[in-house]
């Protein structure tokens, strides 16, 4: 299944590899820490899922779709004064508290698919402030329901992924905000320590794991003391509508029945 959202680092062309470790492990939970558009685990359909995630807002619209979200009860137009009007809708919620509504959940889809790039920003205040996106043509999804009955076995979290309780049958896939080196700039705030920590904590495991991030020298290095097999991936990204970007991807792999030189078969 496509994914709902727009999310920036989305996964899908990591589908086919994946799907061919998972299905050593068809009976395993997915769970995925940094779960952003949910690209695997729409395009595994496991029977079970924990999908994690720090924005809560992201996490809030997953909870409705399962709960029957009906994204008809906001007006859904691509002009400039309807997405001012939900922002400023949206942003009233979160200062109400009622951020975790179903009219936030829906209001989130359309900012989503309506926003630039479909960025999820918000100011120190906490306020969500991207731009109008200004899309020729948007298909918005006008009922979730085909979603409803894939997540009605799945569970949804918000939080740091260190709360996550996993299990001994979980198949982990970590994918954390890319590593950017050489800058002060660190996206949704993920620093070097954090990815660090992250490697820290998948230590504590015995379960399968797969994690991707940028190739960057010091991510390599890091994931290679911590004993995973590597798999180098060029990824061209759209990072606007008009500009595109050749990303060096690696793929980490641990725990996986896959030996390393069949990794390189896999993609
Ligand atoms: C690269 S995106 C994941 C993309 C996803 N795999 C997909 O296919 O769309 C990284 C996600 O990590 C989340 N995130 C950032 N810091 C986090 C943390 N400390 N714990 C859990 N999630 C975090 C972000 O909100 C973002 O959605």
């Amino acid at each position: 299944m496509k994914p709902i959202l727009k999310w920036a680092g989305g996964k899908r062309w990591l589908i086919p590899m994946i799907s061919k470790m998972f299905e050593h492990f068809r009976d395993f939970r997915l769970v995925e820490p940094f779960a952003g558009g949910i690209a695997i685990a729409l395009g595994l359909l496991p029977k079970k899922v924990l999908l994690n995630d720090a924005n809560c807002h992201l996490i809030n619209f997953y909870k409705w779709v399962k709960n029957g979200l009906d994204p008809t009860v906001i007006k859904m137009e691509n002009n400039r004064e309807t997405y001012y009007e939900n922002r400023r809708k949206f942003n009233l919620l979160i200062t109400k508290g009622k951020w975790s509504s179903p009219e936030a959940a829906a209001l989130f889809y359309y900012l989503n698919r309506t926003g630039y790039n479909g960025l999820c920003r918000f100011n120190k205040k906490g306020s969500f402030n991207v731009p109008f996106g200004k899309y020729k043509h948007i298909n918005y999804v006008l009922s979730f329901e085909e979603y409803e009955t894939v997540f009605k076995n799945w569970d949804f979290s918000c939080g740091d992924f260190e709360n996550i309780d996993i299990m001994p049958n979980d198949f982990i896939y970590a994918d954390p905000p890319y590593d950017v080196e050489f800058t002060q700039y660190s996206k949704n705030g993920f620093t070097w320590s954090d990815q660090i920590r992250l490697v820290k904590w998948l230590d504590k495991f015995q379960n399968p794991i797969v994690l991707s991030n940028q190739a960057t020298k010091r991510i390599v290095d890091l994931y290679l003391s911590y004993g995973y097999s590597l798999k180098y991936v060029n990824i061209q990204r759209a990072i606007s509508c008009k500009a595109r970007n050749r990303t060096r991807e690696v793929i980490a792999v641990r725990n996986t029945t896959i030996e390393e030189h069949l990794i390189e078969k896999l993609l």
